[in-house]
């Protein structure tokens, strides 16, 4: 399986920090941000991994990270010209994907969960993953039945539907490339995940797990700072 870390977009909300360096090179207590979803791909055994960044630090990102040698990964750096999407990943990595299976994480998002045996045992179809939290409507927000079968995913519910939001790590089949070129923008001018979500879902192909430990979404200044906290007590 491929690995995709996007890692560009604006990280408006976290001006002025953002406008000396990229989010995902601001430190999460002792190390930039970005090597904790790195961590993650590793540690699930995913070794040949494309990092997407914005123009404006790309050049920082491939002196901290390199070729992926030291370790014991193959790293591919390509440039979002805009962040146009989510989706955008999958057209961008195109050849990078190859034939084979994809699994994005976001570069702001950091988890204790170990994801190896989601990624060892994953077949075909789209596998997501969801955490029960405090404030779903900042979140693409799951329903899901008894039998923990999605019902439907909306993207920042104004009313309640659950309290699962799904989080920033996605495995998806070789279909997704050609989907996510399929998408058409929505009224805020990006391509939206949850349309590729809604895809497999229609087609019975989404599986959503519950995932237990910590998860940060660290684009904020408040989850920023709890994830910080969260690193430097677990030393
Ligand atoms: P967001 O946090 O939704 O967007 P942002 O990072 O631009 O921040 P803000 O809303 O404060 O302006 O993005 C989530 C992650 O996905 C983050 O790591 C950036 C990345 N991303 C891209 O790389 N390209 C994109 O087109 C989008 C939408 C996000």
């Amino acid at each position: 399986m491929k690995g995709i870390i996007l890692a560009g977009g604006k990280g408006t909300r976290l001006q002025p920090l953002t406008k000396i360096t990229s989010k995902q090179l601001l430190p999460v207590y002792n190390q930039p941000m970005i090597y904790y979803p790195l961590q993650t791909l590793l540690k699930a055994g995913i070794r040949e991994i494309m990092i997407i960044v914005a123009p404006e630090n790309a050049g920082d990102y491939l002196n901290f990270l390199g070729s992926g040698r030291q370790f014991g990964a193959k790293f591919t750096f390509e440039v979002q010209d805009e962040p146009k999407g989510l989706p955008q990943a999958f057209e961008i990595a195109d050849n990078f994907i190859d034939d084979d299976d994809v699994a994005l994480i976001l570069g702001d998002n950091i988890f204790s969960h170990d994801f190896s045996a989601n990624v060892q045992s994953f077949k075909s179809g789209a596998k997501v993953f969801a955490k029960k939290v405090e404030d779903p409507e900042r979140f693409g927000v799951v329903e899901l039945d008894d039998s923990q079968k999605p019902l439907r995913i909306v993207e920042k519910p104004v009313e309640k539907i659950s309290d699962y939001a799904l989080v920033g790590f996605y495995i998806y089949d070789n279909r997704v490339v050609e989907l996510a070129k399929s998408l058409k923008p929505s009224a805020r001018g990006e391509t939206e995940i949850v349309d590729l979500h809604n895809w497999y879902l229609n087609k019975g192909e989404l599986e959503v797990e519950k995932i237990e430990g910590e998860w940060f979404d660290a684009g904020t200044f408040d989850s920023l700072l709890k994830a910080s906290n969260f690193m430097a007590s677990r030393r």
